[in-house]
C-alpha cells in the first residue's frame, strides 16, 4: 500500500538555510519515493493566526512556493497546493472543531505559552490571544485527515499537535465510523537542525538566520559573520564545538565532512574554513538560486502550478468531505 506523507508550511517570512536542510530538502527527496504519495501544502491560513500584514502574507506565499518548484519538487508527483484554494479544509474544520474538547485545546503548548506570557507580564492572561491561535491544532488536523495521510514529517515542536489530530480523528471515528486514518508524526532524527550564526537553532525568533536565496556576495558576507572563537590559524580546532562546522557538514558528503575535520584538528584558518563553506553552500544553490529568480519574476506561473494542484486536491476532498458530511446527517433531505 502506498502511504501517504503530508506536511504543510506555514507561509510566514522568508524561506532560510534552517529550512531548506531541516525541511524542504528532506520532503523533496521523499517525493521520489516510489511507494509514497506525498501531499505538500503553503499553510497560509495557519499563517494568519498572527500576520496582519497582507503583502507580507503574500510575498511569504509567493516567495515559498518558487522555492519549493525551484528546488525540483516534481508536481506531478507530489500534490502541491495552498491550503486556502481548499474551500473543504475550513469547511472539516468546523466539523471537527464541534468534536474536539475545548480542555484539549487548552493544554496545547503554543497556546499555553502565549497565555503564561501574559501573565508573566502582568496582562490579563487572554491578551492579544485570538481564536485562530486557540483552534490552530483543530485546523491543522483538518489539513491532515482531509487526505488521510499515515505520515506527517514535522519538527519536534509539532508532535503535540499529531497527537491532537488522532484524537479528534478517534473520537470522530467512534461516533460515525472508520472515517479517517490516523496521522503519526514522523521526527526524523537524523535530519540536521542546523545552528544559526550565532550558534542557537537557526530560528527566525532568534533573529540568526541566513536567508536561502541571498545572492552570491551576501551570501559569503552572512556565512563571514558566523560566530567562531579567538584561535589562531595553526591551533587545532574543535569540530563539535563549532556552528560553522555543523553548518558545512549539512551540505557535505561524508568525505568532504571527515575532510573538514581533519583541516580543523590541522589549524585551518576560520576565514579559510568560512570560504570553504562558502563555496560548498553556493555550489549547492547557485542553479536553483536562478531558477528561484525566474520564477519569482512570473508568479503567475507560480498561480498556475497551485491551482493545478488544488484542482487534483479537491478531486480528493471533495468526494470525501461529502462522505463525512453524510455521516453527520448534514445531507440532502429528498
Ligand atoms: N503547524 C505547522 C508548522 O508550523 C505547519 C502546518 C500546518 C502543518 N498544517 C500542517 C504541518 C499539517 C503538518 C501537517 O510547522
Amino acid at each position: 500500500m502506498t502511504r501517504r506523507v503530508l506536511t504543510g508550511i506555514t507561509t510566514t517570512g522568508t524561506p532560510h538555510l534552517g529550512n531548506y536542510v531541516g525541511a524542504i530538502k528532506p520532503a523533496i527527496a521523499a517525493s521520489h519515493d516510489e511507494g509514497v504519495a506525498s501531499f505538500y501544502f503553503l499553510a497560509d491560513y495557519h499563517a494568519l493566526v498572527k500576520n496582519r500584514d497582507p503583502e507580507r502574507l503574500r510575498r511569504s506565499t509567493l516567495e515559498i512556493a518558487a522555492t519549493w518548484l525551484a528546488l525540483g519538487l516534481d508536481t506531478d508527483k507530489a500534490v502541491f497546493y495552498r491550503q486556502s484554494d481548499i474551500r473543504e479544509i475550513p469547511e472539516l474544520t468546523w466539523i471537527l472543531t464541534c468534536f474536539t474538547a475545548k480542555g484539549l485545546m487548552n493544554r496545547a503548548h503554543a497556546y499555553k505559552a502565549a497565555v503564561q506570557e501574559n501573565v508573566d507580564a502582568g496582562e490579563d492572561p487572554d491578551y492579544a490571544i485570538n481564536m485562530g491561535l486557540f483552534c490552530y491544532p483543530v485546523l491543522m488536523s483538518a489539513d491532515i485527515l482531509m487526505f488521510n495521510a499515515n505520515d506527517v514529517p514535522v519538527g519536534k515542536d509539532q508532535i503535540q499537535h499529531l497527537e491532537m489530530a488522532r484524537d479528534i480523528a478517534q473520537r470522530f471515528n467512534h461516533h460515525f465510523g472508520e472515517i479517517f486514518a490516523l496521522p503519526e508524526a514522523v521526527v526524523d532524527d537524523n535530519v540536521a537542525v542546523l545552528p544559526g550564526q550565532d550558534g542557537r537553532k537557526m530560528s527566525k525568533s532568534y533573529d540568526n538566520t541566513i536567508p536561502l536565496w541571498l545572492p552570491e556576495k551576501k551570501l559569503r558576507k552572512a556565512i563571514m559573520k558566523i560566530v567562531t572563537n579567538s584561535l589562531e590559524p595553526g591551533e587545532p580546532k574543535d569540530p563539535n564545538d563549532s556552528a560553522l562546522f555543523s553548518i558545512y557538514s549539512a551540505f557535505a558528503t561524508p568525505e568532504q565532512r571527515s575532510a573538514m575535520k581533519q583541516a580543523y584538528a590541522d589549524g585551518i584558518a576560520w576565514g579559510e574554513a568560512k570560504q570553504q563553506t562558502f563555496e560548498l553552500i553556493n555550489g549547492e544553490l547557485a542553479e536553483a538560486r536562478e531558477r528561484y529568480e525566474a520564477l519569482m519574476a512570473d508568479p503567475a506561473r507560480i498561480e498556475a502550478v497551485l491551482l493545478a494542484g488544488a484542482e487534483r486536491a479537491r478531486a480528493e476532498a471533495t468526494p470525501f468531505l461529502g462522505r463525512i458530511r453524510q455521516a453527520i446527517g448534514i445531507q440532502a433531505l429528498g
